[in-house]
């Protein structure tokens, strides 16, 4: 029988006091998300503090394995050790988990959705859905209802990652070392590999020695086939952190299966859901990351035909997301609006 939850549910956020879980806060009060109750959890260095949640004071509590008990949904963003660990623990205690870390995304049991693509996956979940890759939603979105019209056989993106893609604490250190720049003192990263105020460099995670691919870029590649249900698909990506505080961009071109041209992308994506377009050419005004903050579309803008592929098959564009909202918090909460309610009378 599909699993339901009640139409007030008890609400945990696991990772309350980072990046992704104050917006799991603020979302679910800016779009009127109905909760019974909130469970506000984070590691034993936050226990006792307090987040604001609809006029109360809500105590933070040091995640255990009784933090789930009577608990209907588990919003998880606390890194993927702790969803590996405790996932499974609220799963099993009643609750259904949205995970925004990498550790369940390419469990095959383990739902994968971006709910403008396949909502249609939410209901076969076994207690544990997954929030897919931040780069991966941000280029997913606008290129889902292109590839259901006319299939994307090759995809090639590059990503230019905000700071807030790798938690509060790094959105801290391009402040604080911007500053120090500034002043002309000397900053030793504490969180990020490299010097960032003023700087960019290759995406912050491990690579792979055979591929040369970083973890990011592989989660791109290997997620884009797991909700597109497509493993033909051909995915090139380069990811790489830039000294923007928040929202990440990125350049995309794709090549069809069919010829396409840069007005029916147009078409296609005005009527996309999570999609805006930001493409004015007189202006020279297209997606910005500054833009993109706060709010909740996909940006696309630099339509344009690829002008290295001349059969007329391949498009360009650029676009920039909030990764802290459409790329994790907010995805997260459309997911758990769509979870099958239990109506009391
Ligand atoms: N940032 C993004 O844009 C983004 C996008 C998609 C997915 N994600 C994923 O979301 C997760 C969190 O990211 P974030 O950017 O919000 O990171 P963050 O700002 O560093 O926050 C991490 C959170 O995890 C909690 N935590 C750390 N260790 C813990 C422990 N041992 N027990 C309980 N809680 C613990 C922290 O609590 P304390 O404050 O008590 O340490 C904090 O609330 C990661 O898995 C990340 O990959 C992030």
């Amino acid at each position: 029988m599909e699993s339901q939850v009640r139409n007030d549910p008890v609400v945990a956020v696991a990772g309350a006091t980072g990046a992704v879980g104050a917006e799991f806060v603020a979302t679910m009060d800016r779009r009127g998300f109905s909760v019974g109750k909130l469970k506000a959890l984070a590691s034993a260095r936050s226990a006792g503090r307090t987040i604001a949640f609809r006029g109360q004071e809500i105590v933070i509590e040091e995640l255990n394995e009784y933090s789930f008990e009577g608990v209907d949904i588990a919003l998880f963003s606390a890194g993927s050790g702790i969803a590996r660990k405790f996932a499974p623990i609220a799963a099993k205690a009643g609750a259904v988990v949205i995970d925004n870390s990498s550790a369940f995304r390419m469990d095959p049991n383990v739902p994968l959705v971006i709910p403008e693509i396949n909502a249609n996956r939410i209901a076969e979940h076994k207690g544990i859905i997954a929030v897919p890759n931040c780069s991966a939603i941000t280029a997913l979105v606008p290129l889902w209802p292109i590839h259901r019209t006319n299939r994307i056989k090759r995809l090639i993106l590059s990503t230019y990652q905000a700071a807030s893609g790798a938690g509060a604490a790094a959105m801290e250190e391009l402040v604080e070392s911007t500053r120090a720049s500034l002043k002309g003192e000397p900053y030793a990263p504490r969180v990020m590999p490299h010097p960032y105020a003023f700087n960019l460099f290759s995406h912050n995670t491990a690579i792979d020695p055979e591929t040369g691919c970083n973890e990011e870029e592989t989660k791109v590649i290997k997620e884009t086939r797991k909700i597109f249900e497509d493993d033909r698909i051909a995915v090139g990506v380069t990811c790489v952190r830039v000294p923007v505080l928040r929202a990440h961009s990125e350049a995309i071109t794709f090549e069809c299966e069919n010829p396409i041209t840069e007005h029916e992308v147009r078409a296609i994506l005005s009527n996309a859901p999570g999609v805006k377009i930001v493409d004015d050419r007189a202006r020279n005004y297209f997606p910005m990351p500054i833009d993109a903050s706060g709010q909740d579309d996909v940006l696309v803008g630099r339509i344009r035909k690829d002008l290295s592929d001349a059969s007329g098959h391949s498009i360009s564009m650029f676009v920039a997301a909030d990764q802290l909202l459409k790329g994790a918090a907010l995805n997260a909460i459309q997911i758990a609006e769509l979870l099958p309610q239990r109506v009391f009378a």
